[in-house]
């Protein structure tokens, strides 16, 4: 047996001794009793009896050792500024912050969502949160009023902390407005509002409701808020993703589970050393802005990168200027991001000195060969694919090199991590695929590691169903990926088994879109499909059926009415989940009894076989979009 192996193993028959000694790399203001309870699945408890605090992990623990220490550095090319806080200046901001949302009211087990562009304070926002036992709710500043109304009702959060804008490209991209909008939306009214004000974009304040946090904190600069000593299983976070149905789930986290998981992962995966610095291009929106922009560098004692903007502006090189400038060791983003950069002249690769680099692990969605290929040459450094999800918080199949230096294989992010249990199930019979080169779905046997997700966000029952029923007679948890693996252990990721739709790393589900361009007046019925891009891994791709055809009449009323479905997509969800192209047929493409059919509709766009047709009412709803291609 290999040494990682017999880790992956020991991780599995040995799982409470495997996770105590993991426990070690946290601090902990009460031992736990039990390292897991799993008497009632698949709700697993991690370090129960436990207690500590993720805010003290990511910050206070650190000051002894590396208080003049960066601990944050925010650099924004789109307003050109950049900010370095050493660990006790992050010390200090936090308390602020944490004061600020104190005196708004804001109690322990209260949400606050958080709706941010990329500025420090939304990362003082998310640790004030956790500092205090406020369960924090980021929604990703991309998405606009529908999408956050939804969110604002589902969390509903005491107070929102926003700012009046964020900048893309050079453009101003308001917040404030798409937030007012949201909270007229939505039926949950949080009491305060909390505004960061940059300057770039006046906003109006509501009386009452709206505070400005410069004074507020101004208020505050001597605050001394401790950390509150939390349960290992107190919820720290929700965070929304997609899935089958268009309602977005809240996955709700723990806080000694997930501090453990993330310190482990640190060790054994990045190998981030404290005193390092780790830039991960990822945004605070998504769960690797949680995990590796926030509180995993942290809390291994590193500093973390928090950039705003593109990887492209001012020119292709701008990345690796930072790598040089702040000495970036480790580094994390989407495949995408190297797509971008791939058309981009070579030389920006080896313009800079990339001494300090050693490692860029990629995740969100498949790598290619040839991306991998030219970033790997170009940068002279290992890339490391690593391929996990919203509801596992860290890598589940990954190589660690931590524990054991092991090849990558292209086209594969590795094999199982420590404490998954991964297998690949025949999706109709739930039998597990042994033999190597299978196709099925990949799942994991409870309970899941430290980390996980506990739970859906006040609705366990949609837990049990959405992730742990869909397998016949089998109780596992799905991860709605088709996979394969093979005779060495690696995995193939194959796609979504579900509407789940990744565009540009951003993972949108193919539902919410339709509902969204559902409700424009000129919309009868409406399919969206993910289709294969160059660029961006997938693109949405929408085909409806009008009301009246008579109001299409020519090609300039199609190309009107299809900017204007993408404006309804725009408002409601944000630019994020705007179709590509929205195309017009008289029919859809639908079974007998009814059910629509994605998968041919995506087939046919990507000139696929779609396969079975059988049972298809009206073939020639196909060959419309067909013709239309
Ligand atoms: O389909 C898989 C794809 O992204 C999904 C999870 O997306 P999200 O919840 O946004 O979490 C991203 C965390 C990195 C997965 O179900 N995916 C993620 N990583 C990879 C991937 N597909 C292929 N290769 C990967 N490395």
């Amino acid at each position: 047996m290999t040494r990682f192996a017999d880790f992956h193993q020991r991780s599995l028959s040995d799982r409470d001794g495997f996770w105590a000694e993991q426990a070690e790399l946290i601090d902990w203001h009460q031992p736990f009793e039990q390292v897991c309870d799993y008497d009632n699945p698949p709700f697993a408890k991690w370090f129960v009896g436990g207690q500590t605090n993720l805010c003290h992990n990511a910050v206070d623990r650190h000051l002894a050792a590396r208080a003049d220490q960066n601990a944050l550095i925010w650099v924004s090319s789109e307003t050109g500024q950049e900010q370095t806080y050493s660990f006790r200046q992050l010390h200090a901001e936090v308390q602020r912050m944490a004061a600020c949302l104190q005196e708004l009211g804001v109690k322990e087990g209260d949400r606050v969502l958080v709706y941010m562009p990329m500025i420090p304070e939304a990362a003082f926002a998310m640790l004030a949160c956790t500092r205090i036992g406020a369960i924090h709710s980021v929604v990703f500043g991309g998405f606009a009023s529908g999408s956050l109304a939804s969110r604002i009702d589902d969390a509903t959060p005491a107070v929102v902390v926003s700012a009046d804008a964020g900048s893309r490209s050079g453009k101003v991209v308001a917040y404030k407005p798409l937030l007012d909008e949201a909270l007229r939306l939505s039926v949950h009214k949080p009491r305060k509002v909390l505004m960061v004000d940059r300057g770039l974009a006046p906003f109006q304040r509501v009386a009452h409701r709206d505070v400005d946090y410069a004074p507020l904190r101004e208020k505050h600069l001597k605050a001394v808020v401790p950390c509150v000593w939390l349960d290992a299983t107190h919820p720290s976070y929700t965070l929304y993703t997609s899935g089958t149905t268009g309602k977005p789930k809240g996955v709700q986290r723990d806080t000694g589970g997930y501090a453990v998981a993330l310190a482990a992962s640190m060790k054994h995966i990045f190998q981030g050393q404290a005193g390092e610095t780790y830039f991960s291009a990822s945004d605070i929106g998504w769960v690797v802005g949680h995990s590796y922009i926030i509180y995993g560098p942290l809390i291994a004692g590193m500093a973390t990168l928090m950039y705003e903007g593109l990887p492209i502006r001012p020119d292709a090189g701008v990345w690796w200027s930072l790598v040089e400038k702040y000495k970036v060791s480790l580094m994390f983003t989407a495949p995408t991001a190297v797509r971008v950069l791939k058309k981009h002249d070579d030389a920006f690769l080896t313009k800079y000195d990339l001494s300090s680099l050693r490692t860029l692990f990629l995740a969100g969605e498949p790598l290619d060969e040839p991306t991998a290929q030219w970033i790997a040459q170009g940068l002279g450094k290992p890339v490391i694919d690593n391929y996990w999800q919203t509801e596992t918080g860290w890598p589940i199949l990954t190589i660690a090199n931590g524990v054991e230096k092991a090849p990558t294989k292209f086209g594969s992010p590795g094999f199982a991590m420590y404490g998954y249990d991964v297998k690949v199930l025949d999706d109709a019979t739930g039998q597990e695929l042994t033999e190597p080169n299978q196709k099925g779905v990949l799942v994991i046997e409870g309970p899941l590691p430290p980390g996980c997700m506990q739970t859906v966000w006040r609705d366990d029952q949609r837990f049990i169903d959405t992730y742990w029923k869909t397998i016949p007679g089998r109780m596992v948890y799905s991860t709605f990926d088709w996979g394969i693996r093979d005779a060495d252990g690696y995995y193939f990721i194959l796609g979504r088994t579900d509407d789940v739709i990744n565009v540009a790393g951003h993972r949108l589900g193919t539902r919410e879109i339709e509902e969204s361009i559902s409700s424009h007046p000129s919309v009868a019925e409406v399919a969206v499909v993910g289709v294969a891009d160059q660029l961006k891994g997938q693109v949405a791709m929408a085909f409806v059926v009008v009301k009246d055809v008579n109001a299409i009449p020519d090609d300039a009323a199609r190309l009107k009415l299809e900017g204007d479905i993408m404006k309804t997509v725009d408002s409601q969800l944000g630019a994020v989940a705007r179709p590509s192209r929205v195309r017009f047929v008289t029919v859809l493409p639908k079974t007998r009894s009814g059910k629509l059919l994605r998968r041919a509709i995506q087939a046919v766009c990507e000139q696929r076989d779609p396969g079975d047709l059988t049972t298809i009412e009206d073939p020639s709803a196909l060959q419309q979009i067909r013709d239309l291609l």
